[in-house]
C-alpha cells in the first residue's frame, strides 16, 4: 500500500501537472489491434500476459494542443477527494475518472467538509508526529488514563481482499464518527495494492509497533479481546480504575455476544477511554453503526442518502497503485474501452452452495435472459452483416475458473447475437483458487474488481465481498445470482439489489436497551435483511 515507494507516505504538493489520459486511450485504440471474437482462439488470457504485450505509457505525450484535462470537479469526484496529491506517485486517483462514468451521487458537503478535517487530523497524529510518539510512550507503559491528544484505531488484515477492503471502510468510518486516526497494517500480501487516501502523512501503521509481530496472531481467545478482558474482569465499565493500554475489538464472523457489545452506546461511551484500539474483522459492519444511537444524528449529516456510504468511502479510500492501475488501463485499453455497453459478470462458488458449472451457466444465461441484458441469440445463421447498427457489448467474466467465459463466448461465436450486436466476452484471469496470502494474486484480484466497477450492468454472486466492492465503487444496483439449492440453481434465477450497499454477513441481534435478541432488520427504516443473505443487514434509502 505504500504506492511502491518507500516514501509514498511523504507526497508532496504540486500543481496540477497536465497530461492527459484520454490522449492516451484515444491513441491505444487506434493503434491495437481490432479485438472481437476471434480472441476466442486464446484459451486464456491472464494479466501476465497482457503486461507483457501491450506495453501503454501514461506519460510522454507531447503535442500540448491535444490535452484537455478532466474537469477539476470530475476529477475530484465531486469534491470527495483532496487535491493537491502528487499525481505521478498515484494515477488513478485523478485518472479514474476518465474510465468510470460521472457517479450520479455526490457526497454531502458536510462529508466533504469532515473528510478534509480528517485528513488535518491525521497530518497531524500520523506516524512520525510529536503526538504519534506520545502514544506510543502510553501504549508501552501498559496503562491508560483516558483518551489523548490523537487517539488511534489500528486495522488489522483477516480473510480475502474483498472482506478486507469492506472492514477498512468500515474501520474509516468508525475512525471519523470518534476521531480517531486509522492506521493499517500491510503485511506483504498487501503490499503495492493501494495508494495513501490521506494527503501529506500516511495510513501504514509503523514497523516498529510495539505488537506488530502479535498482531496476525489475534483471535477469539486474546486475552486483550473486548469480550475476554470483560469476562476475566480485567476492565470494568462502571469503575475509574486504571485501564490497559489497548482492546482487541473481535469482530469476526466467529465473535461471540460479548464482543458484539461493541455495538452497544454504553460500550462505546466505555471504549472512548482507550487511546488505542486494535480492530479485526471480516465483516462489513457499518450498517450496525447506523443502529448505535449516540452515531444517528452524524451518520445522517454525513450520508443523506443511506445506500451510498461505501460507494462514497470505497472511492475516497480506494486507489489503485500504479502497478494494479496499469493492468487495469491495458486490459481495459485492448478489451472494454470500444464497446458501447459494458457488462460484468462476478462468479463465485462457495463450498457451502455447491453447484456444477453447467447449471451456474445456464443461471447466469437464463438470468440474463430473463433481465434481458444479453441479448437472444438466433438460430437461423449469422443475420449481423446484413444489420445496419452493430452494437457492440463487451462481457467480463471474473471468475477463479476459466470455464464460464469460454462457454458464453461459444455460444455468442456460433450463433450469431439475433439484433446483430457484437459480443466480447473476456476474462483477465483465472487462479483456480483463491490465494489471499499472496500479493501478485490480490494485486490481480484488485484490477478485477475495478475493472468490474467500470460495467453499466453487472451480474454478482450471492455473499460475495467481491462483487460488494465492484458495485459499491461502480454505484451499480447488481443482479444478484440466487445462492443454489441441493446443487440446483433456484427459480428465478436472479434478483435485482435494492441497494448498492454490501452486506453485513454477521450482525449482532442484541438490543442493547432491551436486553434481549431482537430482529435488527426490522428495527429502522434504512436497515433491512440483505437480499442475499438473509440474517444480514444492509442500508437502504
Ligand atoms: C468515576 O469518575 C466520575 C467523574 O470523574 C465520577 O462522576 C464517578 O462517580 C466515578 N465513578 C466511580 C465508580 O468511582
Ligand atoms: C499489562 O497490564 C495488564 C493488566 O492491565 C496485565 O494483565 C499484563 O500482564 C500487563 N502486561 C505487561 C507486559 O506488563
Ligand atoms: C433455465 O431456463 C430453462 C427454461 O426456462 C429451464 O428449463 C431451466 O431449468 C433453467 N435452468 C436453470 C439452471 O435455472
Amino acid at each position: 500500500m505504500g504506492g511502491g515507494s518507500k516514501a509514498a507516505g511523504m507526497e508532496k504538493r504540486e500543481g496540477s501537472r497536465s497530461f492527459s489520459p484520454g490522449v492516451v486511450l484515444i491513441a491505444c485504440m487506434t493503434t491495437l489491434p481490432i479485438l472481437v471474437l476471434t480472441l476466442g482462439a486464446y484459451h486464456s488470457w491472464s494479466l501476465d500476459w497482457l503486461r507483457g504485450v501491450t506495453v501503454v505509457s501514461l506519460k510522454g505525450s507531447e503535442d500540448e494542443s491535444f490535452i484537455s484535462s478532466p474537469a477539476p470537479e470530475d476529477k475530484l469526484l465531486g469534491g470527495l477527494l483532496a487535491p493537491g496529491f502528487d499525481e505521478e506517485s498515484c494515477l488513478s486517483r485523478y485518472q479514474s475518472a476518465l474510465y468510470r462514468k460521472a457517479s450520479p451521487h455526490l457526497p454531502s458537503r458536510y462529508l466533504q467538509a469532515r473528510l478534509r478535517k480528517y485528513e488535518a487530523q491525521h497530518k497531524k497524529c500520523g506516524p512520525g508526529t510529536d503526538p504519534y510518539k506520545k502514544a506510543i510512550e502510553q501504549f508501552k507503559s501498559n496503562h491508560s488514563t483516558g483518551p489523548m491528544e490523537c487517539n488511534y484505531i489500528v486495522w488489522t488484515p483477516y480473510n480475502g481482499l474483498g472482506n478486507r477492503m469492506l472492514t477498512i471502510a468500515s474501520a474509516f468510518l468508525y475512525a471519523l464518527l470518534n476521531n480517531r486516526i486509522l492506521l493499517i497494517h500491510v503485511p506483504k500480501d498487501l503490499d503495492d495494492l493501494f495508494c495513501e487516501p490521506f494527503p501529506e502523512t500516511s495510513w501504514v501503521l509503523p514497523s516498529d509497533f510495539p505488537i506488530i509481530d502479535q498482531l496476525s496472531s489475534f483471535h477469539i481467545r486474546t486475552p486483550q479481546s473486548y469480550a475476554n478482558m470483560l469476562r476475566n474482569k480485567v476492565i470494568n465499565k462502571n469503575s475509574n480504575g486504571s485501564l490497559p493500554a489497548y482492546v482487541y475489538l473481535h469482530l469476526n464472523h466467529d465473535y461471540s455476544e460479548l464482543d458484539k457489545l461493541f455495538f452497544c452506546e454504553d460500550d462505546q461511551l466505555f471504549l472512548k477511554k482507550f487511546p488505542w484500539l486494535v480492530l479485526k474483522s471480516d465483516n462489513y459492519f457499518i450498517p450496525a453503526l447506523f443502529l448505535v444511537p449516540e452515531y444517528e444524528e452524524e451518520l445522517r449529516r454525513l450520508f443523506p442518502s443511506r445506500e451510498t456510504v461505501f460507494h462514497h468511502l470505497g472511492r475516497y479510500l480506494f486507489h489503485p497503485t500504479n502497478t494494479v492501475w496499469g493492468m487495469i488501463t491495458r486490459y481495459y485499453e485492448a478489451y472494454l474501452g470500444k464497446a458501447e455497453e459494458k457488462m460484468g459478470i462476478q462468479i463465485r462458488i462457495f463450498q457451502f452452495a455447491p453447484i456444477s458449472s453447467e447449471n451456474l451457466l445456464d443461471q447466469i444465461l437464463n438470468c440474463s435472459r430473463i433481465e434481458n441484458l444479453l441479448p437472444e441469440i438466433s438460430l437461423k445463421g449469422s443475420s449481423s452483416s446484413t444489420t445496419k447498427a452493430v452494437r457492440s457489448k463487451s462481457v467480463l467474466v471474473a471468475s477463479l475458473y476459466s470455464g464460464y467465459s469460454e462457454k458464453i463466448r461459444d455460444k455468442y461465436f456460433e450463433h450469431a447475437a439475433a439484433a446483430g450486436e457484437i459480443i466480447s466476452v473476456f476474462q483477465p484471469s483465472h487462479e483456480e483458487t483463491q490465494h489471499t496470502e499472496k500479493q501478485t494474486h490480490n494485486q490481480k484480484a484488485w484490477a478485477e474488481v475495478y475493472l468490474l466497477s467500470f460495467s453499466d450492468v453487472l451480474i454478482t454472486s450471492s455473499w460475495s465481498t467481491f462483487g460488494y466492492m465492484a458495485q459499491g465503487l461502480g454505484g451499480l444496483k447488481p443482479y444478484i445470482l440466487a445462492l443454489p439449492e441441493n446443487r440446483n440453481a433456484p427459480n428465478p434465477p436472479c434478483r435485482r439489489a435494492m441497494s448498492m450497499e454490501p452486506c453485513f454477513h454477521s450482525p449482532p441481534t442484541y438490543d442493547c436497551k432491551a436486553g434481549k435478541q431482537v430482529d435488527k432488520g426490522a428495527l429502522g427504516p434504512h436497515v433491512r435483511h440483505c437480499e442475499d443473505v438473509s440474517r444480514g443487514l444492509k442500508l437502504f434509502d
